[in-house]
């Protein structure tokens, strides 16, 4: 099965129906993961918003190792993280999609790993690639397809480095210009550890990640909270369809 991670303007999958949800108990918390079910014909996609129903969970206080651990539960193979992001690339301009093919983790202090207590043996994971290059492809002709369908026309970074800072504030003008030096093009916070959490369970994982501001300093307007949730809600239309065509490529076929 195929989950989406929902992140920031995240509202659901249009053309697929609600068809009920789960509450998983996890090792990780006293409360349950909630995971919506949307079907269309045979097929079921599994939904994690990561900041909760009323979008109320900071970046840092989300339970990154209870979301993976409960969607790998209910046998979930292959999770398409969809993350909000500020653009440092000049070509990661606001409404721009991208699909990151590498990450530099900033972020601290956030349980990072399901492989630290009753081992057998220390266990570490290869994460050269932290994102599945199968689903990086698919999600790609994915955008292409729903793209080309489309009046309004998208741009698409199709690899890129995303910075995970640790929020819930933005950057400093000079800690985006240290992102930058480091080569980071684009700037977010929920990536990790969700992408390493993943990869320990063994899950397929990719991120489509939408640019809803240029980060800090780059340009000299202003960082307005409701500009950033009107570009992230105008994309989700859009990020809806790219979502429809992956899980038709992916289980359709
Ligand atoms: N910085 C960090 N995370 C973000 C940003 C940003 O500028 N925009 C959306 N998520």
């Amino acid at each position: 099965m195929l989950a989406i991670i929902g992140g920031t303007g995240f509202d659901g999958i249009q053309g697929f129906k609600e068809s009920g949800f789960k509450r998983i108990l996890t090792p990780y918390s006293k409360d349950r993961v909630i995971i919506e079910l949307y079907s269309k014909s045979s097929t079921t996609v599994a939904v994690v918003l990561r900041h909760g129903k009323k979008h109320h969970v900071p970046p840092h206080k989300i339970n990154y190792r209870a979301n993976i651990w409960a969607l790998h539960a209910i046998g979930v193979e292959s999770i398409l993280a969809i993350n909000a992001i500020g653009g440092i690339n000049p070509k990661a301009e606001p409404g721009a999609f991208i699909i990151p093919d590498q990450i530099i983790d900033y972020s601290h202090g956030r349980d990072a790993t399901f492989y630290e207590e009753n081992l057998d043996q220390v266990t570490h994971i290869d994460f050269t690639d932290p994102f599945t290059e199968e689903l990086r492809q698919i999600v790609k002709d994915a955008f292409h397809a729903s793209n080309k369908n489309s009046n309004q026309k998208r741009i698409l970074l199709d690899n890129g480095v995303y910075g995970c800072t640790q929020g819930p504030r933005l950057e400093t003008a000079a800690e985006i210009n240290r992102l930058r030096q480091d080569g980071c093009d684009i700037v977010g916070m929920t990536v990790m550890p969700e992408a390493a959490l993943a990869r320990e369970l063994k899950l397929d994982y990719a991120s489509l990640a939408l640019c809803v501001n240029w980060a800090a300093g780059v340009t000299d307007e202003k960082l307005v909270m409701d500009t950033i949730n009107l570009i992230a809600k105008e994309g989700m239309d859009f990020l809806s369809d790219i979502i429809t065509e992956v899980i038709k490529r992916k289980f359709q076929n």
